[in-house]
């Protein structure tokens, strides 16, 4: 009942050039039965809402403003996103979380500005080395949760999709074992079961961190994993098609 989902997060990559290639050869490798979207950098959209015109694969981009319009210089929002045909948007990613100041109360607010545009948004939560290490894992991703959550409730969070993203997993070539990501999943399903249970089943929930062609297969095999959002293996059509096909 929960369609797998792949999302491909191509972070600051890619050329005018690299992005028509990457999209006929993934065109090339034929179809997955996987909802597969990429979110390329601002400045590609439009040319990737072109080049993705015939093929199964939805847009997405990397992060979107909490304000509607204005005087915001350097900031791309959300009503500009769906203007261009962009469907998906990734938000509070660890690296916008650390790196570009994204707090909680953010996210939120990016969130509840996505939605009201009719975006699907793909909220980001997970926990540093430091905070697994000191046993706060599911403090941290259902405090993460809650804040969106309280800003655009559940009928708000039944428009997203939700990606465990473990920090000590991203772009360090150590994902979690499908064990250890099943189990944050499973927490964050009783998490969302205490405000909707419906929506804790309905709800897909995405395994982010060195997901690769070789390991996709068995974190997809758990029950609670509904796809994933690969970094890395995205730049790649061809690993990116193996992952979206991975059984
Ligand atoms: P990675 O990145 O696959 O390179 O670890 C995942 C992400 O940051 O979304």
């Amino acid at each position: 009942m929960r369609n797998r989902l792949v999302v491909a997060n191509w972070k600051m990559n890619g050329s005018l050039q690299a992005n028509e290639d990457w999209v006929k050869t993934f065109a090339a490798l034929g179809g997955t039965d996987c909802d597969a979207v990429v979110c390329a950098p601002h400045v590609y959209l439009m040319q990737m809402v072109l080049l993705l015109e015939d093929t199964a694969v939805a847009l997405g981009a990397q992060d979107a403003s909490e304000f509607e319009a204005g005087a915001y210089t350097g900031e791309v929002s959300a009503r500009m996103l769906s203007d261009i045909g962009c469907r998906y948007v990734i938000l509070g990613h660890s690296e916008r979380r650390s790196l570009f100041g994204d707090t909680d109360e953010r996210v939120a607010k990016k969130t509840k500005a996505a939605l009201a545009v009719g975006l699907k948004p793909i909220v980001c939560v997970g926990e540093t080395l430091q905070e697994r290490e000191s046993s706060q894992t599911l403090r941290v991703v259902n405090r993460q949760l809650n804040a969106v959550l309280a800003e655009v409730g559940v009928e708000g969070l039944s428009h997203c999709t939700l990606a465990y993203e473990p920090v000590w997993a991203i772009g360090t070539g150590r994902s979690a074992t499908p064990e250890i990501a099943q189990q944050v999943h499973a927490a964050l399903r009783t998490e969302l079961a205490l405000h909707s249970p419906e929506l804790a089943q309905t709800m897909r929930i995405l395994y982010g961190g060195s997901v690769k062609p070789g390991n996709a297969a068995s974190l997809f095999a758990m029950p609670d994993i509904d796809g994933g959002l690969i970094g890395g293996a995205a730049l790649k059509a061809e690993d990116f098609h193996a992952i979206c096909s991975a059984h």
